[in-house]
This record gives C-alpha cells, structure tokens and sequence, in this order.
C-alpha cells in the first residue's frame, strides 16, 4: 500500500518564518512520500518485504537515486536494517528566510518539505529510529535519529549503510576518500562506474545533464562520510575509522548528520544552492558582530619559496623587523590582517613529526609579540594568530585555553590552525590516557574542531583551521569559523609536483567550494614559485580568483616587494571585498570554467570574476543584475594578447568605462587564464589611475555586446 501526503501542496504560500503544523499518519503502510514545494522533487522511504528500509529519489518524474538502503550495523548489538515496519509519518512545510552575518549573499531563504518518519523493529527489542527527510527544489537531505529507548541507550556505530544508487549513467567528479594526504588531491574525472572511494563533496553529471552533488551537512560528534562504490553506480557511505573500536560512539538521544543531494540541472545550479547551510542549525553565538570578514597579508609566502623558515636561525621570517615591515605593509595598502607563522617555539628541526614541541604561549627570542601586536594597533592593523598542531591534539588541547588567551589579550582576533600530519595521523589523548592516532575526519577530529571553535568564541577569536576536517556549513551554527583549507591550495604552487593545473581552480568551484569558503590565498602577481617555479596561470586570473574562490577572509599572498612590482593589478587586490550581499553564477561548467558575480556587502558596488581550464574562451556575461537607473563604472583586468598559462603570464590590459544593465560583455580569457572586473557606482580615487584611457563603445577590446 502507498500513501501519499499532499499536506504540503495544499498549505496556501506559507509567509517567512512559519512552519506549518505537522500532519501525523500512524500506518501500516510500507511507503511513504514527500514532495518538494515546487512539486518536481519527490523522496520516497519504504520497507521491503524483509523489512529493510529504503530510500528513492525522482525529479520530474525520472528517477534520480533508485531504491538505496539505509541502516546501521553496530559493535555491541545486533543490526539495524532489516525486519522494519512504518510506525509514524509526520509531515510539514518549512517556509523561512534568515540573514547571515556574513557570506555570499545576505539572505536566505530555507524552503522545503520535511518528512519524518519513525521505522521500528517488528520482532526482538522493537528498536526504534527516524529518519527525517528534507525536500527542497534544489536537492534532498536527509538524517537518522536515535530516540533515548531502552534496547538502544548507547550506539556504537561500526558501518553505516547508508546508500546512494545513481539512476542515470554519471561521470565524476571526485578526490580519493581514506588517504593519506586528506583532501589535498588533484580531482579525478572518471565514469561514476569507474569510482573508488571518493570524498565529498562528490560532483556528478548525468547523461541527461542533471547536475548532483553528495556532501554532509552539519557534521557534529560523528564521523565524516566517505563513499565507495559497491557495484554499477551504487555507492555506500563509509564512516572514517576511530583507533580503536566503531568509527561513532553515542549516546541517544543524538541525530547524525545530515546526508545531502543538491540536485539541479547545471553546474550554476549547484553552486547556488542553500541546502547545506539550510541543514545547519541556527547561529549558537549570539551576537557575533565581532566576527569580521577581512583582507591579510602574512609572514608565509617566503617559507613556502624556502627563502624564509618557520624555524629559528639566520633565515627565520618571524621576526619583530620583518613583522613591523608587513605591518607597514598592511597598513599602507587597507588589509585588516597580518598573519605570522613560525613565531612561536618549537619549529626547529621535523616539525611535522614532533608536534609536542610546539608552545603556543613562548615566542622565538627574536620576535616581540606584545610590542608587534601594539604596534600594529596603532597602525590600525591586527596580527592574525597562528596554531600549527602538527597533528598532535594532545599537546594543542592542552595548551589551548592559555595560547588563545595570549592572542585575547593582545587583541588578535583570528587564528589560523594546522593539522600537518599524514592522515591516521592525528594524535589525541584518549579516555585511558595514552595517545591514539586518529583520522583527520573522525569523530575524535569533529569534537576537536568544534572544541577549538567554541573555545575561540568564548575568546571572540575566529579560527580558520588548515589540513581540516571538511566543512559541512557549521559557519552557520558557529560564524567565527570563517575559512578552512581542505583542498590543495596556492601552496602547491610554490612546492608542488605537479603544481595546480588552471584546471584544478575550476574543478574546485563546483566540488570543494559547494562545502564552503576556502583559505585558497590567492593573489601571487609574480607567478612565480619555490626556485623560480612558473605557477600555471596570468595575473588577471589571479585577480578573477578572489571572486570565484570564496572566503570571508582573503590573503593577498604574495610577497610585499612583489606587490611594488605589480601596483595595478595590486589595485584590485586592494578594492575587492570579501564580504557580499549576492551572488551570481553567470556561466560555468564543471572542471571548465565559471563566472561569478558578487556585490558588495558593503555598497552597490559589483565585482566579477572569470576562470578558465587550459582552453581559451569567450564567455558572455550579461550584466542584467546591475540596479536599473544607476550609472556604473566597469574597470576591467583582462589577459593580454599573449597571455596564457604557459605564454606570458603578466600580458594584461587595464580599461575603465561605463556599463549599464543593458550590457553584455564577451570575456576573452587566455588559456588558463582569467578575468576581474570591478563595476561600480564611483569611479573615484579607488579605480586605478594609471589605467588607459576609455575606449568608445564601438572598440571590439572591451567586448561590450
Ligand atoms: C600547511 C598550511 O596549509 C600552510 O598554509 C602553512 O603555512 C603550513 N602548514 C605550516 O603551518
Ligand atoms: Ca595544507
């Protein structure tokens, strides 16, 4: 038997921040449905003969997920997945818009369907869970929740078993899941037949063109999911190990996070999606208008070029004379912070394989971290801290409470952490008081994450983690967790081998970047790596990559004399922000290229960016988005004639002219190449002054339709 609840099709438009009253089925069935509010999404759950629940999702009618199992199996009891009944269907509309405190757009609007329904074992124990379905127009996610009970008060959790069968012939896009090297892979692009085990999110496009991506929302005191293919195109999660015994450990009542699939018919479409932040509980903090988004610069680039060390002696680059120089720097050219890694002791020697030497309260001799730290407030500028773990959590939660009080103190409000160490490698402190290894994704790692986070909060210091655990829209929850890494970032492209191809940034916007910001440091004008290294892109692509990739906080990476080197392309560096109140995908294909624009939190200015793979192109950006009536000013770096990854990397041209919302540009992006755009309403002191005179609009260069 099928029932079918069209409650949520029959609530009349539901106004912001009103959920309608659930409607309660207590069945028999063995399905149930829910569709989404514009009708076209439509998840069903069922229990098959033997009783093992099951999940499906269709689109339009076509399927898009076929039957996938769903269950647990456990260390201490026996499994839950098979022998189920339907015990108790709810249904409701969620209908409400919130307002983030930073982001790529201002408001969001969190519209869907929920659908709950509670399974229960027939015979034995009669053990109960819900797995509770949201269904939006844009995707599907779903979670498992343990009720307190008697047959289940603690749940050791060895596999989930959960699936995700892909109907239609797909191809990947995808990073390997369980090695050693976390998520700092080169992404594969392969038939979804061809998968191992993959990280998520997982990017995938259908032979029919459907665009859907597999991630996790809300990853709280749990493991993080891996997917690995069964057979065909069925996937299953797996659970990143714990040293010893199952990968979660809980005690009811607990929910797992939630499984997501945003679903959408181009790759604009996944990028737009809210889904993930939706799933995410509201903010935990309160007032957090102490979190802000901000431009820095950083005592880093030269380690990365091996000019400079993280340890003491006559190259090591934290000192209190190079650090006043990036002060300087900063605060000549309007960035809020300047990083400093290696300030503290216990960098000498293998760092990476000694992480109980670090202190995060002792500075090196050579640098004097009260008189730097007034010295840059003074100058209106504020050191942003730095926490390099090595992967040892044990000493770092040990000392953690004193080194983020230090930083409180000295009024240094951001703080960059680091897990360097292979993955499995993470030392932590277990209940029997001996270190455990552990993964960078597991439970152990997700409590530690948000250990540092609430720590921080208590502190007002935002934290911005390297070698993380993935993001899975926590900012929401916790608005000081800005930024992560997660993914191979600039560094790569000082010591990498290979460096990043011009294909890696455009993978990113459509896998990685659908987690979340990223710390990607963009903005190194010299294009030059560790040993005079040629980094595989043009200097407008660097520019377009502040738009594209997005973080609340943005390094301008490169060294300060190279920036004297480069002053106009600097000067976009300088005029882009990093906190928006929209944001648009324009064009964009998976691992091809993407164009993004943003507007300016803070103004009616808008700022575009454009990036391409090793193809040149022609992309069309229509303008439409501009404010009809107003008289804009687009200022636009485009890559030279000769431009191109592998050609001159810094040919580049510089106009200034005005655009209207009638306009559409052709982007003209050299191979591996890129382009920014800066259109606003004042074409004042911030457009470069230097740039050539404007063109009349019949010249083909500006590419105006
Ligand atoms: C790896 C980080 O990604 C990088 O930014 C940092 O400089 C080093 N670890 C040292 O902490
Ligand atoms: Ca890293």
């Amino acid at each position: 038997m099928r029932f079918h609840i069209a409650l949520a099709a029959l609530l009349p438009l539901l106004l912001g921040g009103h959920s309608a009253n659930a409607q309660v089925v207590y069945s028999t069935a063995t399905e149930a449905t829910a569709r989404s509010p514009d009708g076209k999404m439509v998840v069903a759950l069922r229990v098959s003969s033997e009783g093992r629940p099951e999940y499906s999702i269709q689109r339009n009618g076509r399927p898009v997920i076929d039957w996938s199992r769903l269950g647990f199996i456990l260390a201490d009891a026996p499994k839950l997945e098979r022998n189920f009944e339907l015990a108790r269907v709810e249904e409701k509309s969620i209908d409400e818009t919130w307002e983030q405190p930073w982001g790529e757009r201002r408001f969001v609007r969190n519209h869907c369907t929920e659908l709950r329904v509670r399974i229960r074992e027939k015979p034995g124990q009669h053990r109960a869970i819900t797995v509770v379905f949201r269904v939006f127009d844009d995707g599907v996610g779903f979670r498992y929740e343990f009720p307190e009970q008697a047959g289940l008060p603690q749940v050791n959790i060895v596999e989930e078993l959960t699936e995700f069968a892909v109907a239609e012939p797909a191809t990947a896009w995808w990073i390997p899941g369980g090695e050693w090297n976390r998520y700092e892979y080169l992404y594969n692009k392969t038939p979804l037949s061809e998968l191992g085990q993959a990280h998520t999110p997982m990017t995938l496009r259908t032979a029919s063109g459907l665009h859907i991506a597999i991630h996790e929302a809300a990853l709280v005191d749990y493991a993080g999911m891996w997917l690995r293919r069964v057979s065909g195109q069925r996937l299953k999660a797996v659970l990143s190990p714990a040293a010893n015994g199952p990968s979660v450990s809980r005690w009811a009542p607990f929910a797992t996070p939630w499984r997501t699939l945003q679903i959408a018919d181009s790759a604009a479409g996944l990028y737009m999606s809210d889904l993930i932040l939706n799933l995410n509980e509201p903010n935990k903090l309160g007032d957090v208008s102490w979190v802000k988004p901000f431009k820095y610069v950083g005592i880093w680039w030269g380690m990365h070029l091996g000019t400079q060390t993280w340890s003491s002696g006559p190259k090591h680059g934290a000192t209190t004379a190079e650090t006043r120089r990036y002060i300087d720097f900063a605060a000549k050219n309007g960035f809020r912070g300047v990083l400093v890694e290696g300030w503290n002791k216990g960098w000498d020697g293998d760092w990476f394989a000694k992480g109980d030497e670090f202190s995060f309260t002792e500075a090196y001799p050579d640098f004097d971290i009260v008189q730097l730290a007034n010295y840059a407030k003074k100058k209106g500028v504020r050191l942003v801290g730095h926490h390099e773990t090595a992967g040892n959590i044990a000493n770092y939660e040990k000392q953690l409470g004193p080194g983020l009080d230090l930083y409180a103190k000295l009024g240094i409000d951001a703080v960059k952490t680091g897990y360097v160490a292979d993955a499995g490698g993470v030392q932590a402190l277990g209940d029997d008081g001996r270190i455990h290894f552990e993964w960078h994704d597991g439970q152990v790692q997700a409590r530690h994450h948000l250990r540092v986070v609430e720590e921080a909060a208590r502190r007002h210091i935002a934290v911005n983690a390297h070698e993380p655990i993935k993001d899975t829209g926590l900012r929401r929850t916790y608005p000081n967790w800005v930024s992560r890494e997660g993914a191979r970032g600039m560094e790569y492209n000082a010591w990498g081998d290979p460096p990043n191809p011009p294909e890696h940034e455009v993978n990113l916007v459509f896998t990685r970047m659908l987690a979340g910001p990223m710390d990607y440091t963009p903005g190194v004008l010299s294009l030059t790596g560790a040993g005079g290294k040629r980094i595989q892109s043009t200097v407008a692509r660097q520019l377009a990559l502040y738009v594209v990739l997005y973080s609340p906080i943005q390094m301008a990476a490169d060294l300060p004399e190279n920036y004297a080197k480069h002053p106009k392309p600097f000067q976009f560096i300088k005029d882009v922000p990093v906190d928006w109140s929209d944001t648009r995908v324009l064009n964009g294909e998976v691992g091809d290229y993407a164009t993004i624009a943003r507007k300016d939190r803070n103004s009616d200015d808008w700022y575009l960016g454009a990036i391409t793979d090793e193809e040149p192109r022609t992309l069309r950006a229509s303008l439409s988005f501009l404010d009809e009536g107003k008289k804009y000013y687009a200022t636009v770096y485009r890559d030279g004639k000769s431009a191109g990854f592998n050609a001159d990397g810094q040919s580049l041209e510089i106009e200034t002219r005005p655009v209207s919302r009638f306009d559409t540009l052709q982007l003209k992006l050299a191979p591996g190449g890129g382009q920014a755009i800066r259109i606003s309403t004042n074409l004042g002191s911030r457009a470069p002054r230097s740039s050539p005179k404007p063109k009349p609009k019949s010249q083909p260069e500006f590419d105006v339709e």
